[in-house]
């Protein structure tokens, strides 16, 4: 099969080139189309630079002639299968300036779209990955993928933008759209600013960790691997025009997963600082996801064993993080004065 992944230097785009790597050998083609930006990082994949199966390009996929090349393929015969995991994606920064977010999560798609149509006949699938905060907070119960949308910051109302344009190029034009909406990932590879990876690396070092709010707000924690391979399951399985829903079953309070944090890497508990909460914090995700399940997927790690993998991957791989670390000191200054200020 040959893909497009766009956004592959992120987390989860990198995870899911690995994982086509490693389950197809060199069946799998892959064209990773990313813009490199402070998240995308070339060197995730660097065990697969000068492969002839591999062809990474640095480019926007706002920009259509970048797109127009990246549908080319690895060998300019063309692509199968697209998989759209590139987007700004902190809800943090998104308070800090929501207009990159337009122009990624929903002008990119667009693009992405835009191009498809061009390779109607033969492209067998088009997979936009969305996520479960288009559908907005939860006190009690789980959003099933027929619930209306309400997206409640300018990450997720971006993201639903770029999720809703890919439904209507489905409906309009025939083409051969898949929406997913996953929940909290974590694993290896992870931007040390999302929960997970920044407090198990302020906590090697002794550094607080700063919890928003009362600490109780709830998500839904998914395993990448886990979450690559429901979407490769959707490639081969899934209906086009459909969205599913992809969740970890493993709903946990912050605080819970911070206290789990601390015992994995021997800190105590006094690195907990409260801090002020984030503006318009959503309290709970949660997903209902039978859908998927009927279908016959089902996740394979559970998840205190894939925090611990973790938290390891994250102690034998210093050198990755320290240097992400170093080079974010503006968003660090402006992260720490947000919180300090509530
Ligand atoms: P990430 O921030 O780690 O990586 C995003 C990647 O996209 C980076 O490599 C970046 O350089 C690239 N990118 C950004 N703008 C681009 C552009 N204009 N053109 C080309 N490349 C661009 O993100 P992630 O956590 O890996 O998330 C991947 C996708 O999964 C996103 O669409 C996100 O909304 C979705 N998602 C994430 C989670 C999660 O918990 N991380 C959960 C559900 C859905
Ligand atoms: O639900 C899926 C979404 O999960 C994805 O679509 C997003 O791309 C991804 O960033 C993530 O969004 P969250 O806002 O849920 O993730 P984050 O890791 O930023 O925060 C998780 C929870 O932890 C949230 O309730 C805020 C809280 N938090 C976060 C940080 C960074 C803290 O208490 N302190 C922190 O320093």
């Amino acid at each position: 099969m040959r893909y497009l992944v766009t956004g592959g230097a992120g987390f989860i785009g990198s995870n899911f080139v690995r994982f086509l790597f490693n389950k197809y050998g060199s069946d799998a083609q892959v064209v990773n189309l990313d813009k490199l930006t402070y998240a995308g990082i070339r060197e995730n994949l660097a065990e697969y630079e000068g492969q002839p199966n591999y062809r990474f390009l640095q480019g926007d996929i706002a920009d259509p002639a970048a797109v127009e090349e990246a549908y080319r393929g690895v060998d300019g015969s063309g692509v199968d299968v697209v998989v759209n995991f590139a987007a700004e994606t902190h809800v943090d920064r998104s308070l800090m300036e929501a207009g990159t977010f337009i122009q990624t999560d929903v002008h990119g798609v667009l693009v992405l779209l835009e191009e498809a149509r061009k390779h109607a006949p033969s492209l067998r699938r088009f997979i936009q990955i969305s996520t479960d905060e288009v559908y907005g907070s939860i006190d009690s119960g789980s959003f099933s993928e027929t619930d209306p949308l309400n997206p409640r910051n300018p990450y997720s109302a971006s993201k639903a933008g770029g999720d809703r344009m890919a439904y209507a190029y489905a409906q309009t034009y025939g083409l051969p759209v898949i929406v997913t909406r996953a929940s909290n990932n974590f694993g290896p590879w992870q931007y040390p600013e999302k929960l997970i990876p920044l407090f198990v690396t302020n906590a090697m070092d002794d550094q607080s960790l700063p919890l928003y709010g009362d600490g109780r707000n709830v998500r839904d924690w998914l395993y990448v691997e886990d979450h690559c391979a429901a979407v490769d399951f959707l490639i081969e399985h899934g209906t086009n025009s459909e969205t599913y829903n992809i969740g970890g079953g493993n709903e946990l309070e912050n605080r819970e997963i911070t206290h789990k944090i601390l015992e994995l890497t021997g800190k105590p508990e006094s690195l907990i600082k409260p801090v002020g909460d984030r503006q318009g914090h959503d309290r709970r995700y949660s997903l209902d996801t039978t859908k998927l399940e009927k279908m016959g997927f089902k996740n394979e790690r559970d998840f205190d064993s894939a925090l611990e993998k973790t938290v390891r991957w994250y102690k034998e791989n210093e050198a990755w993080w320290r240097a992400i670390k170093e080079r974010s000191a503006e968003y660090k200054a402006f992260y720490e004065k947000q919180y300090a200020g509530r």
